[in-house]
């Protein structure tokens, strides 16, 4: 969508992977903080996303959207004044139909005024959701509330989360900011693969102002190992996937840590170019060793060697899989051991992987070759 946002895909935090419906304005301000005084803002990660039973279950007489008294009873605006006085933004969560999923008002047929609402609160990005849509296709729901964003007045982020029915990648890239590929992703190696693989397919229609949503992070959420998140973490990044957090950043361990904050990997996310990384090669017993890449500025490439079988495995990028011209020299920097493992490697380049882990590297063609990516 071409409303001058999502440049490079949208980073910060979402409520409902972890808390689903227990959230409050403490939650949101806590997590506001947090962000900050663990430095994850710095890194980038600026949006604070309310999903889901921030409303009342009825409008006021007006037919106006209100918080919940018992759980956000300062309001939103007051929420957006906090975290804006903090450098961060916020976000909010409705729906393109009736109701939302867990049964609050939705926004179908109510566009102008909810968008105007949020305008007013100082919202900065919204989701929007597929709920209760009365069997109206998406591609006739989701265009009133943009329009009605745009003519707000104030730049929000719009977040298509229609679960990838009808094919979003197809239509919605003049409609939002983001939209979801799948269905939810849950904290689970199974469904963050199967969501991977899906939102691969779509790879073609990201760029910069529309990205793919393959759903909001499961790191930290305990559900899968150290590898595993970091499998999903690398894959969302070279993806160009939204970097949204979803565990509780208030009680996060240093491995939870280190993987949301490592700088290398967010680089990958944000690089300039835009272009989403796809899975180039299926390799091994039932398609294990596979290998992930795409092209990064500066003519570099990111590689992904990521090992889906549960034996460790030595995988292989030849270059003619990832696109480089044979004999090219490359050097080759590890973005979770943080050093430069192998220099001038010429046709091909291999390591040993966990099982389920996966290995993130940048290659750099020497000067020499730099013309062909
Ligand atoms: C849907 C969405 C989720 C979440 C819930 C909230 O399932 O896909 O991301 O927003 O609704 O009810």
């Amino acid at each position: 969508l071409n409303n001058g946002l999502a440049q490079t895909p949208p980073m910060g935090w979402n409520s409902w992977n972890f808390f689903a419906c227990n959230i409050n304005e403490t939650v949101i301000k806590e997590t506001a903080d947090a962000l900050i005084s663990t430095g994850l803002a710095d890194l980038g990660y600026v949006y604070i996303n309310i999903d889901d039973c921030w409303s009342s279950a009825k409008r006021n007489s007006e037919g106006q959207l209100v918080p919940d008294p018992k759980t956000f009873p300062s309001g939103i605006k007051s929420l957006a004044d906090y975290v804006h006085r903090k450098g961060l933004k916020l976000g909010i969560y409705s729906d393109a139909g009736i109701f939302t999923c867990e049964v609050r008002p939705g926004s179908l047929f109510h566009e102008v005024d909810d968008a105007n609402l949020f305008a007013s609160w100082g919202v900065d990005y919204l989701k929007y959701d597929n709920c209760y849509n009365l069997g109206i296709e998406p591609k006739k729901r989701y265009p009133p509330m943009r329009d009605a964003l745009n003519a707000s007045g104030y730049t929000i982020f719009y977040s298509l989360c229609d679960w990838g029915v009808d094919d979003p990648a197809l239509w919605a890239p003049k409609v939002g900011n983001s939209w979801r590929t799948t269905e939810d992703i849950n904290d689970t190696w199974a469904s963050m693969t199967t969501i991977a693989d899906l939102n691969d397919k779509w790879a073609a229609y990201a760029g910069p102002g529309g990205w793919n949503d393959p759903d909001m992070l499961e790191v930290g959420n305990g559900g899968m190992s150290y590898q595993e998140y970091r499998a999903h973490f690398s894959i969302w990044a070279l993806m160009k996937a939204p970097l949204l957090i979803g565990c509780d950043v208030r009680n996060m361990t240093a491995e939870t840590f280190e993987i949301l904050s490592n700088k290398e990997v967010i680089a990958v996310n944000q690089d300039p170019l835009g272009v989403q990384g796809r899975k180039v090669q299926v390799a091994g017993t039932d398609g294990c060793f596979q290998v992930w890449s795409g092209p990064l500025t500066g003519h570099q490439l990111v590689v992904a060697l990521w090992n889906r079988c549960s034996k460790a495995a030595t995988i292989t990028a030849a270059w003619e899989v990832i696109g480089l011209e044979s004999g090219t020299s490359v050097s080759v920097r590890d973005l979770w051991q943080h050093k430069e493992v192998a220099g001038d490697a010429a046709s091909s380049f291999s390591s040993k992987v966990d099982p389920h882990d996966c290995h993130l590297y940048i290659f750099s063609p020497q000067a020499a070759y730099r013309s062909e990516i």
